[in-house]
């Protein structure tokens, strides 16, 4: 096997302060050879600053330093050394050296840094060692809602990228060419096969057991390419030093099993958010039947020959479907059976749990978590507390009952935008989880289900991650906006104190989905909220378009300038908007007609304003992720799939709207063809009930929506943009100055007076 575990049981503890016998997981050194690593943490360094530059850096993997660490030096006038314990940390150190001492910035969409020649390297001699032993990201969901459509160059920048941040436990998925040969050689037909995989933007939820079919039938084609891409992904991760937890087998299994084993305990999953029975309700196998270790061995012993193993495998059998028995020896032996079935392929075998399960759920109770965590022996499954930040269970579960488990920070849902995040919590409740009476906290993750929003939130939760003490926020957030912009100034960083005290500042427990009015399907009856002082977003705002108007920014820092620029003007309009809303809802009541009427207008200019702004940057354009659907296409029929699925996933959620809008993004070509006709529509209706005086009506305006607007987008075939329209800049002062002058406006001020739900 890979890698060696180490479990430590701490004696000395026990004997001192009566701990529990929490286990602590240790997997010991990444099997990669050193020389490997080396040269892979070279190459990425050449990536990131080119050839020339990269010869001032010299990199070294020493297994002997203290594991997660990495220590940094100027050794000549023209060379750095960077030595670390594995790939990983070297990168993580050059990262750091980047940031904090050439102050250069990358992140998801940049990792390439133009550095002068010759470089200046200050002087640095810096020794840094982790506090997390784990450093996690992914959720299963982020495959489906951001790297659906990814090729190998991505994923290279990508990896990069999680190397930089310190990354070192991720996932790895993709499985259907594994599944593919199983369920054939187990005697399915071609058409069982096709009715159970899911479209390429749903897999996530099929693998889950919570749809089947939805989007599909996939191609075989496409199996075998996705196969072939996962091998690369596992390569460039390993390469570099970083884990990867494969799946295993948690009891989902096509309808089509009852044909062949027409004895066996199947039970259908419960319907999951109303999808017809074509797409919904597979069975699940109970893991104590013989048969579910027979499939369990067959899958996983495939998983390893075709992608190896870190002795690491991810598992979740209830994921949003609630298991069938109330009954604590059901789940300690459901868990056990699952352990089992990866330990007899795999004597090391970790089972990487998401404790999303045990989330509001009320199933779930102390004592059904108890009997499902000890079944397996402890430290042989590492949990992730998925929502630390707003839902952690590490308390309730005290430490969940001595099983290792990561601290995450979910903070996204479906990869919807909108400006969120909680600093305050992640950066002292890592702290204090780390510091609990018998922690059993391992490392710290990041599980977004989307990523491309909120850069800062995810920089921050990793390295805050690294390091033991909590930051000094405003000295953080100042560093940011220097590194980021590549300017030094009192403006930005005020704005971007604001943001940390405004939309950063989130503490409730109100659930954020991305929901604002803008991206909403329109109706009477929504009730937007802020958790902070919109004035703070203005100002904000205003100091932005300020320094940019008479300032020169690098030109390397151009990109993060106008992602940022466009995105505080989304922000901005969708702040707006819900105001607007506000006061039309008020307008309506009030039977106004005049009012209505200048509301009605003003969002419709809204919306208008934000289609032009967010076209300014692809980072928010609709053509960047269908184009790349259709790229995977081999064939114009493969190609419409692929559009309709990575359509239909942002916007209906399903055949009918199921999950509407549930991954909505406030993108270019979705603003004017799918949430400008839905606002458009609505209040031509509700003008028209006010006009008439009768009621308006609910269901025939969902129905009308539904019928003409949402369903037909998932099956447009429309071609957008695949160049900027516009300058970020020109266009954001253009709005800035025109919603500037609509707050003096006195009628402006006379409606719009009433203000969104503050909580
Ligand atoms: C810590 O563990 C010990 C031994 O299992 C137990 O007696 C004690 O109550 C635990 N403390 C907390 C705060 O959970
Ligand atoms: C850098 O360190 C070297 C060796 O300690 C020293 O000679 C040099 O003056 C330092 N340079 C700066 C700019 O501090
Ligand atoms: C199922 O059980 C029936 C009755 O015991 C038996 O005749 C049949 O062979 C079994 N089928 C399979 C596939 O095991
Ligand atoms: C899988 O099964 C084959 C055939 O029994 C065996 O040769 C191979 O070593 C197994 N692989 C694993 C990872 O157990
Ligand atoms: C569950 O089963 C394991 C052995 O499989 C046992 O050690 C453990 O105590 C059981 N826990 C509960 C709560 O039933
Ligand atoms: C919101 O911020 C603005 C600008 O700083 C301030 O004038 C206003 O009083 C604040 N509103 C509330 C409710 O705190
Ligand atoms: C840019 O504008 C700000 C505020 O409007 C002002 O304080 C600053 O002096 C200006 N800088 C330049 C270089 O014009």
């Amino acid at each position: 096997m890979r890698l060696i575990i180490i479990l430590i049981t701490t004696i000395a503890l026990l004997f001192f302060c009566k701990c529990s016998s929490s286990a602590v997981i240790d997997l010991g050194d990444v099997e990669t050879p050193t020389g490997t690593q080396e040269i892979a943490v070279r190459d990425l360094i050449i990536r990131t600053i080119g050839e020339d530059a990269s010869k001032s850096f010299v990199v070294h993997v020493d297994k002997t330093m203290p594991s997660r660490s990495f220590q940094i030096k100027k050794t000549e006038a023209s060379t750095l050394s960077i030595i670390g314990s594995d790939g990983v940390a070297v990168a993580k150190g050059f990262h750091h050296y980047l940031k904090y001492y050439l102050h250069k910035h990358i992140d998801w969409t940049h990792t390439k840094v133009e550095l002068q020649l010759p470089i200046q390297l200050p002087n640095a001699t810096i020794f840094s060692k982790s506090a997390s032993n784990f450093i996690y990201y992914q959720n299963v969901c982020t495959w489906s809602y951001s790297f659906a459509w990814w090729t190998f160059p991505n994923w290279r920048r990508h990896i990069d990228w999680m190397a930089m941040m310190g990354v070192t436990l991720t996932l790895a998925p993709i499985q259907e060419y594994i599944w593919h040969e199983v369920y054939v050689e187990m005697g399915l037909t071609k058409d069982e096969i096709d009715e159970h995989f899911a479209g390429a933007a749903f897999q996530a939820w099929q693998r889950m057991g919570n749809i089947r079919g939805w989007g599909g039938p996939i191609p075989h084609s496409y199996r075998r390419m996705q196969k072939i891409l996962q091998q690369r992904i596992l390569k460039a991760e390993r390469d570099l030093g970083i884990r990867v937890a494969l799946p295993a087998f948690a009891g989902h299994v096509p309808v089509a099993m009852t044909r062949i084993f027409p004895n066996n305990t199947f039970t259908a999953v419960e319907r999951w958010n109303h999808f017809p029975d074509k797409y919904c309700c597979g069975l699940f196998l109970d893991p104590s039947d013989p048969l579910f270790n027979q499939i369990a061995v067959k899958f996983l012993n495939k998983t390893i020959d075709n992608y190896g193993s870190d002795n690491i495998y991810f598992c979740d059998p209830f994921n949003e479907i609630q298991p069938r028995f109330a009954d604590a020896e059901y789940m300690n032996a459901t868990s056990f059976h699952i352990y089992e079935s990866m330990r007899l392929v795999d004597n090391s075998a970790i089972w990487l749990l998401q404790g999303w399960m045990f989330v509001k759920n009320i199933f779930w109770t102390d004592e059904l978590i108890k009997a499902f965590l000890l079944a397996v022996p402890l430290g042989k499954m590492l949990v992730l507390d998925l929502q630390s930040e707003q839902f952690p269970q590490y308390e309730r579960t005290h430490s969940f009952h001595g099983q290792p488990f990561i601290w995450c920070m979910l903070h996204n849902f479906g990869g919807t935008l909108g400006m969120h995040g909680s600093v305050d919590i992640v950066n002292t409740q890592i702290r204090l989880a780390r510091d609990m009476v018998n922690t059993s906290m391992v490392g710290v993750g990041i599980t977004a289900e989307g990523i491309n929003q909120n850069y800062a939130m995810y920089e921050l939760a990793l390295e805050r991650g690294w390091m033991k003490d909590d930051f000094d926020l405003n000295n953080w957030f100042e560093v940011y906006a220097d590194v980021r912009y590549g300017i030094r100034e009192t403006r930005l960083h005020s704005a971007w104190q604001l943001l940390r005290q405004s939309v950063y500042s989130y503490k409730g427990l109100l659930k954020i989905r991305g929901k604002y009015s803008i991206a909403r399907r329109p109706s009477t009856n929504l009730s937007p909220w802020v958790w902070y002082n919109t004035s703070n977003v203005y100002i904000a705002w205003a100091q932005m378009i300020s320094v940019i108007g008479n300032t020169t920014i690098p030109l390397h820092n151009l990109p993060f300038v106008s992602h940022d620029l466009v995105d505080i003007t989304r922000q901005f309009l969708q702040i707006t908007f819900d105001q607007l809303y506000v006061n039309l809802m008020a307008a309506y009541t009030s039977k106004n007609m005049e009012k209505y009427v200048f509301i009605a207008d003003k969002m419709l200019e809204a919306l208008n304003d934000l289609e032009t702004i967010l076209a300014t940057n692809m980072d928010f354009s609709l053509s960047r992720w269908l184009e790349a659907a259709k790229n995977l296409g081999r064939t114009p029929v493969e190609k419409q799939l692929y559009e309709m699925n990575a359509r239909n996933q942002i916007t209906a959620w399903g055949p009918n709207g199921q999950i509407l809008d549930y991954a909505t993004k406030q993108w270019s070509g979705i603003v004017i063809d799918y949430f400008r006709p839905r606002w458009a529509l609505f209040l031509q209706m509700l003008q028209k009930s006010l006009e008439s005086n009768k009621k308006f009506n609910e269901e025939a305006f969902k129905r009308t929506v539904s019928q003409e607007i949402e369903n037909p987008f998932s099956i447009s075939t429309k071609v957008y943009p695949s160049e900027p329209v516009g300058d970020s800049f020109t266009v954001a002062q253009r709005i800035f100055l025109k919603w500037t002058t609509y707050a003096d406006d006195s009628h402006f001020k006379k409606y719009c007076i009433k203000s969104i739900r503050y909580v």
